[in-house]
C-alpha cells in the first residue's frame, strides 16, 4: 500500500508533488500553507484537512510521509521534526541551507530506519539513467563541463537593469532567496551538482568564484572548478542570463554535462525545467574506437512524476533504494565549499562524513 501523506507548503512548486503522489495512487490525509487559499484549492482537490500550521502535517496520526514543498529554510527543521515523529520524508531541494543540518537528517533517516529523499528528480530522466549505464564503459573521466544557464528576467552586465523577484525588499532578502535559500548556484546549480556527484562521484576539493551585484543577496553568476575522485576535473559555470533563445529547446534554458573520458564522450541536455513534458533529456554519446556519434532516443517524460512514484513505492517497500539518504548532504557540502572559497578566494577541501 502507498503511505498516506501530508504535504507542507502548496506553492509553485507543489503542483508537480500533486501530481505524482495523485499518479502513485497515494492518499493524502492533510495539507499545509501559511496562505490559507493555497492550503484551501488542495484540501479541496484532495478532500484532505488544511492547516496553516505544518507540525499538525508531522504530527497527524495518519500520515506517514510528510512532503516538503515549503521554502528552503524549512526544510531542514520540517525533515527533522517529521523523522523525529517517525515519519517518512520527500524535501524539495535544497536539504539544508547548512550542511551539517544535512548530515545531521541523512543520520537520524538510518537510525530511526525512515527514508529520507531530495527531490533531485532530473536522475529520473531516461537520458540520465542510460548516461549512468553506458559511463563506465568509456573509460576513465578525464574532464566535466557543467553548465546550468537560466534564463533570468535581467541584463546581468547592465547595472540599471533589475526584477521585484531577484532585488531585496524591506526584510533584506529577495523573494528568489527566500524560496531557495541562495542565488544561481543554489537555485539552478543544486541539481546539476547532484548529477555531477551522482554520475562522477564527489569532488575532493573545490574553487569558486561569483558575481554578486551590490545590493543584491543572491549571486547571478557562479564559476567553480571541482576535482574529482582520479584527477579528473569538472567546471561549473551557472549564468542567470538575459538570452531568450538559447538552449536546445531555443527557450533560453540552456543546461548540459558534457562527460569526457579516456575512451568517449557523453553529453547530457535538459530540457525547462518546468515544461520537461515538451521535449525529451537528450543524450550523445562519442565512441572513440569507431570515432562515431550516437544520438539517444527517448520518450519525454515529467521527472517529477517518475521521482514521486519511485519515493513512494520505496517507502511503500521499505526500502531507501539508490538515492541514499546523504544524497542532500552531498550537494549541501558542495554548495557550502563553493561559497566559502568564493568568499575567501582560497580553495576548499571536502572532508566527506558520510561514509
Ligand atoms: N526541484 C525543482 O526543480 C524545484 C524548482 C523550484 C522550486 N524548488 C524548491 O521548492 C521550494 C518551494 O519553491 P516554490 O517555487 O514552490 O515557492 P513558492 O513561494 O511558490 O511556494 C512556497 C509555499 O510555501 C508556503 N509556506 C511558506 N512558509 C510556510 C510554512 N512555514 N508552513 C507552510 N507553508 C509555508 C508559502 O505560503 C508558499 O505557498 C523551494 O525550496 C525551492 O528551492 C524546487
Amino acid at each position: 500500500m502507498p503511505p498516506v501523506i501530508g504535504v507542507i507548503g502548496c506553492g509553485y512548486i507543489s503542483r508537480f508533488h500533486f501530481q505524482s503522489i495523485a499518479a502513485a495512487g497515494a492518499r493524502i490525509a492533510i495539507v499545509s500553507d501559511l496562505k490559507a487559499e493555497n492550503a484551501a484549492a488542495r484540501a479541496g482537490e484532495f478532500a484532505c484537512a488544511a492547516t496553516a500550521d505544518w507540525r499538525a502535517v508531522v504530527a497527524h496520526p495518519e500520515v506517514q510521509a510528510v512532503v516538503c514543498c515549503a521554502p528552503s529554510a524549512m526544510h531542514a527543521p520540517i525533515a527533522k521534526a517529521a523523522l523525529e515523529a517517525g515519519k517518512h520524508v520527500i524535501s524539495e531541494k535544497t536539504l539544508a541551507l547548512d550542511p551539517a543540518d544535512s548530515l545531521a537528517l541523512g543520520r537520524l533517516a538510518q537510525a530511526r530506519n525512515l527514508r529520507l529523499y531530495v527531490n533531485y528528480m532530473k536522475r529520473f530522466f531516461p537520458a540520465v539513467e542510460e548516461a549512468a549505464r553506458i559511463l563506465p564503459g568509456l573509460g576513465a573521466i578525464i574532464a566535466v563541463q557543467v553548465r546550468a544557464h537560466h534564463p533570468a528576467p535581467f541584463d546581468l552586465s547592465d547595472p540599471a537593469s533589475s526584477h521585484p523577484f531577484f532585488s531585496p525588499g524591506d526584510d533584506g532578502h529577495s523573494p528568489i532567496w527566500k524560496a531557495s535559500g541562495g542565488g544561481v548556484l543554489t537555485c539552478s546549480g543544486s541539481h546539476v551538482l547532484d548529477l555531477l556527484i551522482h554520475l562522477a562521484g564527489r569532488p575532493t576539493s573545490v574553487y569558486g568564484r561569483t558575481l554578486r551585484r551590490s545590493g543584491h543577496d543572491a549571486e547571478f553568476m557562479f564559476h567553480g572548478l571541482l576535482d574529482l575522485p582520479g584527477g579528473a576535473v569538472a567546471h561549473l559555470d551557472c549564468i542567470w542570463h538575459p538570452h531568450r533563445r538559447v538552449g536546445f529547446e531555443r527557450r533560453g534554458w540552456d543546461e548540459s554535462i558534457e562527460i569526457i573520458a579516456s575512451r568517449g564522450r557523453l553529453v547530457l541536455r535538459f530540457p525547462v525545467w518546468d515544461a520537461p513534458e515538451r521535449a525529451a533529456a537528450q543524450l550523445a554519446v562519442y565512441d572513440e574506437a569507431t570515432g562515431s556519434w550516437s544520438e539517444r532516443a527517448f520518450d519525454s517524460i515529467n521527472p517529477f512524476t517518475a521521482a514521486g512514484a519511485h519515493f513512494i513505492a520505496q517507502i511503500a517497500a521499505g526500502a531507501q533504494g539508490p538515492m541514499d539518504p546523504f544524497t542532500g548532504y552531498r550537494v549541501d557540502a558542495v554548495i557550502a565549499a563553493l561559497l566559502r572559497s568564493a568568499a575567501t578566494g582560497a580553495p576548499e577541501s571536502l572532508r566527506w562524513q558520510d561514509g
